[in-house]
């Protein structure tokens, strides 16, 4: 049987029924289940082992977003965090853009770059020459550190040398430019980098402080396109109301802010459930949003000659599969597992191709009837399930509520009361 992340009314299901799609889509073992399943899946003794200080761990909601269709291929699509409606606005984006193949994803692969900062150099155009002179001796030690990964095809493959302005004078920056395969890599670049500091300074006679990875990750891009009939979200009019959308943020850094915070609540919610250092995938968004001088959104919507909306997104995705907490953290290898991916580049465009969906959602909710409606629906929902209310019960309790604008725990009950004793 083909597997298709398409299931409609998954939100409806209970836990269990849910996970029980899970383990068909994923062929999860029980003690996979019993894991997801279990409270504070995270042992302490990882825990202590990952960080310093530890007193304990902290759960998070662990969820899935269905009806992703990637390059022709379905994915369940893992997400862990706290803000409600995110969950349920990226699984319904992804419905609308299965036709076509889905969404098309690419990258530039897993390049990144190490940086080696050279102060009190005088003549720093003649020393750039001279480290390029020596490019073959720095890659080689650079790639002496780690013939795991040069055996991979991996390594150090480029040096770049630049000479900037800075505050206290002109300095000389070194950029190793390494293949780090199924890795983040940040500790690889980083053992690359202060390895080669010694030659660099040999070399230019200057003085070597910061040898570390650049989380401006420009080489390590991900590109996603998609394309949405109009027919599909509302006619044309909405196309507009989203390219209009799109414009704002192009020309308004507060709007572009707030454009792209709604393309990072999908990329870093599958960065947690991965356990990706989202700190750095962060850093390079917003660094590359800002490359122009001004800061711009990440994603692009458009309208084609047809009158379909068109999107794309590019931006540094620094992933990976092997090493660091993605492979420490048990729950974060059932979720690779759920996830299916067979490298980090597959996980990047995954991850692209949920932040163009999450970016679509946002927009159009915002460009149609606003976002708070979807967001009390949820509320509701959750208020009715939380008095007792079961089936078709939590629609109609959530119906109500919404339509008299008022939604808490009181009149819920009520409800149930009341709609219980009618079906009696
Ligand atoms: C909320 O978490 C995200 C949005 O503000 C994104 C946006 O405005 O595009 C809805």
């Amino acid at each position: 049987m083909k597997k298709t992340s398409r299931i409609p009314g998954f939100y409806k299901l209970t836990i269990d029924e849910r996970l029980k799609k899970v383990v068909e889509f994923a062929n999860l073992t029980d003690e996979e289940v019993n894991l997801l399943k279990k409270v504070g899946n995270l042992d302490l003794s990882i825990a202590d082992r990952m960080i310093e200080n530890v007193i304990g761990t902290m759960a998070y909601p662990f969820a899935v977003a269905v009806n992703f269709l990637i390059n022709g291929k379905d994915y369940l699509v893992p997400m862990v965090l706290e803000e409600p409606s995110v969950v349920a606005a990226a699984s319904n984006a992804a419905r609308f853009m299965r036709r076509d193949g889905g969404i098309h994803v690419e990258n530039t692969g897993p390049i990144m770059i190490g940086q080696v900062q050279v102060v009190g150099v005088k003549d720093p155009w003649y020393q750039r020459m001279a480290i390029l002179e020596h490019k073959e001796e720095i890659l080689e030690i650079a790639n002496e550190q780690d013939p795991i990964l040069v055996r991979l095809g991996g390594g150090a493959k480029d040096l770049e040398v630049r000479v900037i302005d800075s505050p206290i004078g002109p300095m000389v920056i070194v950029h190793l430019i390494v293949d780090v395969k199924d890795a983040m890599g940040a500790n690889v670049v980083n053992t690359m980098a202060e390895a080669v500091a010694p030659t660099i300074e040999r070399i230019t006679g200057g003085k070597v402080y910061l040898r570390i990875v650049s989380n401006l990750a420009d080489k390590r891009l991900v590109r996603a396109r998609v394309k949405i009939y109009k027919e599909d979200i509302g006619g044309e009019e909405v196309v507009d109301g989203i390219v209009a959308a799109w414009a704002f943020a192009a020309a308004d850094p507060y709007r572009a802010a707030t454009h792209n915070k709604g393309i990072m609540n999908g990329v870093i919610a599958v960065a947690l459930a991965t356990a990706q250092d989202h700190r750095a995938i962060e850093a390079g968004a917003h660094a590359y949003a800002a490359r122009n001088g001004r800061y711009e959104p990440l994603s692009k919507w458009e309208k084609d000659k047809d009158g379909n909306l068109v999107g794309t997104l590019e931006m540094p995705m620094a992933v990976g599969i092997v090493g660091g907490a993605t492979k420490a953290h048990p729950v974060a290898r059932v979720a690779l597992k759920i996830l299916g991916v067979k490298s980090a580049d597959e996980l990047a465009k995954v991850m692209g191709a949920v932040g163009l969906a999450q970016n679509f959602a946002a927009l159009r909710a915002l460009a149609t009837e606003g976002i708070q409606r979807g967001h009390m629906r949820l509320h509701a929902r959750n208020i009715a399930i939380s008095v007792g209310a079961k089936g078709e019960l939590i629609d109609k309790i959530v119906e109500i509520m919404v339509r008299e604008g008022k939604i808490n725990y009181d009149r819920a009950k009520e409800l149930l009361e009341e709609l219980s004793r009618k079906s009696k």
